[in-house]
């Protein structure tokens, strides 16, 4: 399959099997993850790779008892990070000047300016920021799961803030955003998995200015 039958093949999966899922696909799929851009290259964000059946299971109470929680062999949280501070900001400028291994000029004045800027908004400004970035790595996620003919659910269907309890994630300066259970297909029992995709077509969705 090509990489966009591949994308066809995907969808929004509504029933797992249960099946586990090879260690290397989940590697190739975390990678995807840690390579997605991201704006200015904070990733202000983490991802929790939950296996242990006793958290998903209370994880599914409230996610609106979505079998998927349960059903997947890999649940991933996307959480991002509940505001920017100077140390956040400073650790990933930090990092980038010792894996390059020189400081550059234009770098240092970029980093002063998203300093001052984003330390002075307020958190739920920043958090919007932040939350908008994990869907991006969510994104790059689905679409290698897709590529290793893994199946996976995205999901906005869960309480952020009980889940961002469950898991102490406020504590670490976290917010939940987005759930990816990862899994293999119930093609006898997903009521999905034979229907047509839908979307809009091309000339609804694109404006060609030539
Ligand atoms: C951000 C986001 C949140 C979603 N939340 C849920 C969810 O909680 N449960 C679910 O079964 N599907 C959820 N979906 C799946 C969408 O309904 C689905 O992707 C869309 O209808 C397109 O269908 P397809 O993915 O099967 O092609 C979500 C999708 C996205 C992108």
């Amino acid at each position: 399959m090509s990489f966009l039958e591949k994308l066809n093949w995907r969808y929004a999966t509504k029933a797992m099997n249960g099946n586990k899922i090879p260690q290397e696909k989940i590697d190739n799929i975390l990678e995807a993850i840690r390579l997605a851009p991201t704006s200015s290259g904070l990733q202000p964000f983490e991802v929790m790779v939950i296996t242990n059946d006793a958290v998903k299971a209370e994880i599914k109470k409230i996610a609106f008892n979505q079998p998927q929680i349960t059903d997947c062999s890999h649940l991933l949280v996307f959480a991002a990070w509940d505001n920017y501070t100077e140390e956040r900001i400073n650790h990933i400028f930090d990092l980038t000047n010792k894996i390059r291994g020189f400081k550059n000029k234009g770098w240092e004045a970029y980093r002063e300016k998203l300093l001052t800027k984003y330390t002075k908004r307020n958190a739920e400004t920043n958090f919007q920021h932040t939350a908008r970035q994990t869907y991006i790595a969510f994104m790059a996620g689905i679409a290698q799961a897709a590529f290793e003919e893994v199946d996976s659910t995205p999901m906005e269907g869960f309480e952020n803030d009980k889940l961002d309890k469950l898991l102490k994630l406020r504590e670490k300066g976290l917010r939940s955003t987005v759930l990816l259970p990862l899994g293999y297909r119930d093609t006898n029992n997903d009521w999905l998995v034979n229907l047509a995709k839908v979307r809009h077509p091309k000339e609804e969705l694109f404006t060609l200015i030539d």
